[in-house]
């Protein structure tokens, strides 16, 4: 069989598997109504995220044919305004010697008007070497890809966790920043240089565990991400083996960033501590891009490694995780800020305005302020001694001397825990929150802090509590989201 055939083979074996469990994902009560999922199977990382002429190109890790981890495709979807979104064609299918276990990760980037896609060429060692190569993929209209090959072998010294390539350019030449490991088991990220793209020369590592301040700082460095935010470079990444501490590092897996300068010369990134990005349950793996407008939009995936596919009770219906919506980072007085992407707005129906609530030792519902697809933003003018907001009997936010805690049954036995915290550095004074069939994402004072999650309560509960301990007042605007499109390309 020719490697045509055999990508042309993956795809129909895909859109079988599609025409198959279409049924029974589109009835799934937990099938999300303004969130990507995958249209069966199991959807992981956000890739190739850009905009280029106009269009955003979201691309996705994505096992059409079982739930579970494997020989990843990219999915592909794309849109004008980040609510009406078109599946394309898969972009890339594990299909060649190089990528027969999976095209993992990676990044897209323009230039001579073609869309350069780079990703991580995964053979798992079942047959033959256990081997990780950075590819790359070209396309001209954006749809259709041809694959490159092999631009970068693992070098010495590194074990064969070696991927997700994230691509940028600066001044003139382009940079690529790939996860790796050392031979004793400590993560960083690699640093490359390219003048055409397609040859690459190794510059250094750029950080990692037990380098610069850090100590034992995780096994592997997933999904690296460096981008220049407000005059200083952020580098996120998906640090695994950390141990909890305190109140951070809860979930089996975290992301997060450090801010700091690289020097671009040496390759070294001199940066300070590191801090999760979302405090929630499933968050892992983002990737950022800055679009036409010069935002920087970041994506994650809702979800975490490891986690038991029978955790998720969307399984039975053969389709399992999801993505983030799209979020706007900024800066703000010493601060990473996250705030949901503006489009988003187009989704709202009618404002429902409650300007001045108070409740004072009581828990009680707000009229009009239920459902499953909705956006609430509560304005706090006075907070008792505790608040708290229970959501749909499962889930629980609640202030108290400074911390926010969200609580949530534990989906598995690898879950660590049923409460994910965080001390706020400024009293609570706003939450925002999005909250779909089976999501939430909850914004906290602007974007200082966010908590993304999956919740599975019974498909018809759709009431919310208030609860307060002491006074506190406080204003609600809620909307019913109307969801958003994904049609066939
Ligand atoms: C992160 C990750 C990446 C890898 C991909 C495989 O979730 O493990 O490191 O490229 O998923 O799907």
């Amino acid at each position: 069989m020719t490697l045509a055939d055999r990508d042309e083979e993956l795809r129909e074996l895909a859109e079988a598997e599609i025409r198959k469990n279409q049924g029974s994902v589109e009835a799934d009560p937990y099938r999300l109504t303004y969130h990507h999922m995958p249209p069966t199977g199991l959807m992981n990382d956000p890739n190739g995220w850009i905009q280029w002429n106009g269009t955003y190109h979201l691309f996705y890790q994505w096992l059409p044919f079982h739930t579970g981890h494997g020989a990843k495709f990219w999915g592909h979807r794309t849109s004008e305004d980040l609510i009406h979104w078109t599946e394309q064609t898969p972009a890339l299918t594990p299909s060649e010697w190089f990528d027969k276990d999976g095209a993992f990760s990676g990044s897209a980037v323009v230039a001579d008007d073609q869309l350069h896609l780079f990703y991580t060429g995964n053979l798992d060692g079942d047959t033959g070497p256990e081997e990780e190569y950075q590819c790359a993929a070209v396309s001209v209209d954006g749809i259709n890809f041809k694959k490159k090959g092999v631009v970068i072998e693992r070098p010495e010294g590194y074990t064969s966790h070696f991927r997700d390539p994230k691509v940028w350019h600066h001044e003139g030449n382009w940079y690529m920043i790939v996860g790796a490991q050392t031979m004793d088991k400590q993560g960083q990220v690699l640093l490359y240089q390219s003048q055409d793209l397609e040859n690459w020369e190794f510059i250094g590592p750029a950080a990692g565990s037990f380098r610069g301040p850090l100590k034992a700082f995780g096994y592997m460095w997933e999904c690296p991400d460096l981008f220049p935010l407000n005059g200083r470079d952020v580098l996120i990444v998906s640090p695994q083996g950390l141990e909890p501490d305190g109140m951070d590092y809860a979930n089996t897996y975290q992301s997060g960033f450090f801010t700091g300068t690289l020097d671009y010369d040496t390759g070294s990134f001199d940066h300070g501590a590191f801090r999760e990005l979302d405090r929630g349950f499933e968050f892992y793996a983002p990737q950022t891009m800055e679009d036409e407008q010069g935002r920087r939009l970041l994506i994650g995936w809702m979800g975490v490694p490891d986690q038991e596919e029978e955790a998720h009770p969307t399984t039975a219906n053969h389709w399992i995780h999801a993505l983030t919506l799209p979020r706007e980072l900024t800066w703000k007085d010493g601060r990473l800020m996250q705030s949901p992407a503006e489009e988003l707005q187009a989704m709202r129906g009618p404002v429902l305005l409650h300007s001045s609530i108070t409740i004072e030792n009581d828990q009680k519902a707000v009229r009009g302020v239920e459902g499953r697809s909705i956006e609430l933003n509560l304005e706090f003018e006075k907070l008792g001694d505790q608040f708290a907001l229970e959501f749909y009997q499962y889930a629980s936010l609640s202030y108290r001397k400074g911390v926010l805690t969200l609580s949530r049954p534990r989906l598995d036995e690898h879950s660590k825990t049923e409460f994910r915290r965080v001390r706020l550095e400024q009293p609570l004074n706003s939450l925002r929150i999005f909250a779909d069939t089976s999501s939430l994402e909850i914004f906290v004072n602007g974007g200082e802090e966010v908590f993304t999650s999956r919740i599975f309560p019974q498909p018809e509960e759709e009431h919310i509590l208030f609860t307060s301990l002491g006074e506190s007042t406080f204003s609600i605007e809620k909307w019913n989201l109307s969801g958003w499109t994904l049609e066939q390309g």
